[in-house]
């Protein structure tokens, strides 16, 4: 679909940059939106490059939720497609001493979507076409004590994708839910995590792209993902609090 235009949220995150790549791949014009403006410049420059497509870069900050909606406005196009891609793991043992820290992990990875996607679901409903992947996360399936405030908010947020998914069908607006469990990212960076379940950017950026050709409502990547939360989620709470899953 060449000429239309591509919103990702989030589009410093290795899996956003991976995804804008894959979609300009095919003639998709994109929108970088963050934070670290010199890194979007770049990323900018690099797609207009490499495929021959419009990039731009804009600030956007998913936690200051005043600005959304002016955010939203100035796009000129609109775009055809939205991806949320932004979102803070935190420290779960700092969170649990200082609110502040679980307050930025909840409004980064919650709050900002809703405040954010209610701006752009108007404005879809209204022309009723449009898709938005929301990137949500395994850890919102349950809770665990290594990172329940993290997996507290992406629980929120499926739940948030869900319900969106449910309005917007009305108005042929998809909406895809991602859930990766392990990811190559510079927010993993330095954990000592399973190779065999651990995803590259590049291998979400292909689920993404297929997921929304095909209109999947959610997807687990790896696919190997579905199983073992199908299994996490059925420990019985007994079971499950002895533990160190
Ligand atoms: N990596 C994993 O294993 C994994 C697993 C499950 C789910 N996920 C989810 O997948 C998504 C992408 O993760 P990733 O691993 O690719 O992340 P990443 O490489 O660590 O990048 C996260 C990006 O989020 C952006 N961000 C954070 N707070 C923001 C805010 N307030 N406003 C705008 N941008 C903000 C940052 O942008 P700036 O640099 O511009 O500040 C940062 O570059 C996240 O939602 C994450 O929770 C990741």
């Amino acid at each position: 679909m060449s000429n239309a235009w591509l919103l990702v949220l989030g589009a410093n995150s290795d899996i956003a940059v991976a995804t804008a790549r894959r979609f300009a791949k095919e003639g998709w014009n994109i929108y970088l939106a963050s934070r670290d403006m010199d890194n979007l410049a770049k990323e900018a420059a690099n797609l207009r490059l490499r495929y021959e497509v419009e990039a731009r870069e804009t600030f956007f900050d998913a936690i200051d939720f005043a600005s959304h909606q002016a955010f939203y406005a100035a796009l000129d196009p609109k775009p055809a497609g939205i991806i949320v891609a932004f979102g803070f793991l935190g420290d779960q043992p700092a969170a649990q001493k200082d609110f502040s820290i679980a307050k930025k992990i909840m409004e980064s990875n919650y709050t900002g979507a809703v405040s954010i996607l209610e701006v752009i679901a108007q404005d879809f409903e209204a022309r009723r076409s449009g898709f938005i992947v929301g990137i949500s996360s395994v850890a919102g399936d349950r809770g665990r004590a290594s990172n329940y405030i993290y997996g507290s908010a992406k629980a929120g947020l499926s739940a948030y994708l869900g319900g969106l998914r449910h309005r917007l069908a009305k108005s042929s607006v998809h909406v895809m839910t991602v859930k990766p469990g392990f990811v190559a990212t510079k927010m993993t960076a330095g954990m000592d995590l399973p190779k065999k379940l651990l995803a590259s950017p590049q291998e979400l950026a292909e689920a993404i792209y297929h997921g929304i050709l095909a209109s999947h409502n959610t997807i687990y990547t790896k696919k190997i993902w579905r199983l073992i939360m199908l299994i996490i989620t059925h420990i019985p709470e007994k079971i499950f609090k002895k533990t160190n899953l």
